[in-house]
């Protein structure tokens, strides 16, 4: 996103009871591999329930750039694709404004075509680790420039006689994982990709679903991804489930707001996305899912959740990729709940929208709630029954999620939390607004 000329500070402050049921918008991972693999299809893909954010569009802004055509209809999205290895060249810069997905999955889409392009954001995302992706995507044969640090603005160029890769993730991230796996679609032979922590697989049963040939063995504790390149992709239908990691707000908001019922519908269940959901349980937190389903390859289901009385607990680590962007609002829980929560292995928080560790910290003190922060982890000391005291100005840092995280922790503290920016909530949860409004809580612009 651009530079708001004028920022959007919000204040939330104490709910009344929150009642209702409503469905956070489209998953974010599902709506970006989407618009990406429809575009290297051969013909006409659907995509019903994309989520219509910024992040989302600037992929689909890209993909028309890259040849793709990329049409919203009435009662869905339409992307004709230009087949593996079709793009052209495009003939302005591809700007992701705030978002690490878009980038590095476009990137590798891009790297084993021969053109080139050139790839930006915004302040933020330029301030973000490229290496991670463009070194493995070198071995490829692509050439790439960073900026100094490995950032943004990079130009990558293609590799014009690209070779197969074995190549061991150096970080537990699916963004690198599914990048190499974009890449390895235009390349001769069979590439493999070995990832020790099980990151986000969205992309490995999406290409199934696309009819590319591609296998998971489990070996000595890690899995090896295997796909053959210059497979034509046939088109797909998606149907995109509803965010976790947007209805984590709403969800966390019902636990702490006193009185509260809610239904979040339609969340999607995929076992690598539901970390938080796990780790509230283990809290006390009062969660029953209802009506597990399946919804196009991934498990879907309802979330009653009802206020509870919430206990600190152990995070464990391994446990982190199944919920990397749900930190900030497990801190807001761990402050309203009683003990020690304590969060390790959190040192790619460091590299997300924002220097998030080190921003949930600062939110949490201008807050009044105690804690410990170390390089990789946090430890919340919960305020119980006793309640956040609020009353913060929080600096969000152009992180949607921080931003999200103390609005829901203004709902249920003492005093109005105040955020210093709002604006960039549109980058995953357009309406988080209008559908915490709708289920009764309080949120006014400062
Ligand atoms: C995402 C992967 C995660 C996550 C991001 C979305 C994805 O990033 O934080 O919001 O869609 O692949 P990393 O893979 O870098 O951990």
């Amino acid at each position: 996103m651009p530079a708001p000329a004028t920022l959007s500070p919000l204040i939330a402050r104490k709910s009344r009871p929150l009642k209702g049921r409503t469905a956070a918008p489209g998953d974010k991972s599902v709506s970006h591999r989407a618009l990406i693999l429809g575009a290297l299809a051969v013909g006409e893909t659907s995509v019903s329930g994309l989520l219509e954010a910024e992040d989302v569009l600037n992929t689909a802004a890209a993909m028309r750039s890259l040849g793709a055509e990329v049409i919203r209809g009435a009662t869905g999205w339409r992307i004709y694709g230009v087949g593996v290895g079709g793009f052209s060249r495009p003939s302005n810069v591809l700007d992701f404004g705030n978002s690490g997905t878009g980038v590095r999955l476009t990137m590798g889409a891009v790297a084993t075509t021969p053109i080139e392009a050139i790839f930006t954001g915004d302040a933020s995302l330029r301030r973000r680790p490229m290496e991670r992706v463009l070194d493995p995507l070198v071995l490829f044969g692509a050439h790439a420039e960073a900026r100094e640090g490995g950032l943004l603005p990079v130009v990558l160029k293609g590799a014009r006689q690209p070779v197969p890769i074995e190549h061991r993730l150096q970080v537990a991230s699916a963004q690198v994982k599914s990048a190499l796996l974009l890449a390895a679609l235009n390349v001769p032979g069979r590439s493999t990709i070995i990832e020790r922590a099980a990151t986000r697989d969205h992309t490995e049963r999406m290409l199934k679903a696309f009819g590319a040939d591609i296998a998971c063995e489990e070996k000595d504790g890690a899995t090896a991804i295997s796909i053959t390149g210059e497979v034509e992709l046939k088109p797909a239908r998606i149907e995109v489930p509803s965010d976790p990691s947007s209805a984590a707000f709403p969800l966390v908001a019902a636990l702490i707001v006193p009185g509260s019922d809610i239904v979040l519908e339609k969340v999607m269940l995929n076992a690598r996305r539901t970390g938080l959901i796990e780790t509230l349980l283990e809290m006390g937190a009062k969660i029953e899912i209802r009506n597990r389903r399946d919804n196009g390859g991934e498990a879907i289901g309802d979330l009653s959740v009802r206020h509870s009385a919430l206990k600190g607990v152990d995070v464990p680590p391994e446990r982190a990729p199944s919920m990397i962007d749900e930190y900030p609002v497990l801190a807001v829980a761990a402050a309203f709940a009683e003990g020690r929560t304590i969060m390790r292995g959190l040192d790619e928080l460091r590299v997300k929208e924002s220097d998030r560790l080190a921003a949930i910290a600062a939110g949490l003190k201008a807050n009044g709630v105690k804690f410990e922060e170390t390089a990789d982890g946090l430890a919340v000391d919960g305020a119980g029954p006793e309640g956040v005291r609020g009353g913060g100005h929080v600096a969000t840092h152009m992180d949607h999620r921080i931003a999200m995280s103390f609005l829901v922790m203004g709902l249920a503290s003492r005093t109005p939390v105040r955020v210093d920016d709002s604006a960039m909530i549109a980058t995953s949860f357009p309406n988080f607004q209008t559908l915490m409004a709708n289920l009764g809580a309080e949120m006014v612009p400062a």
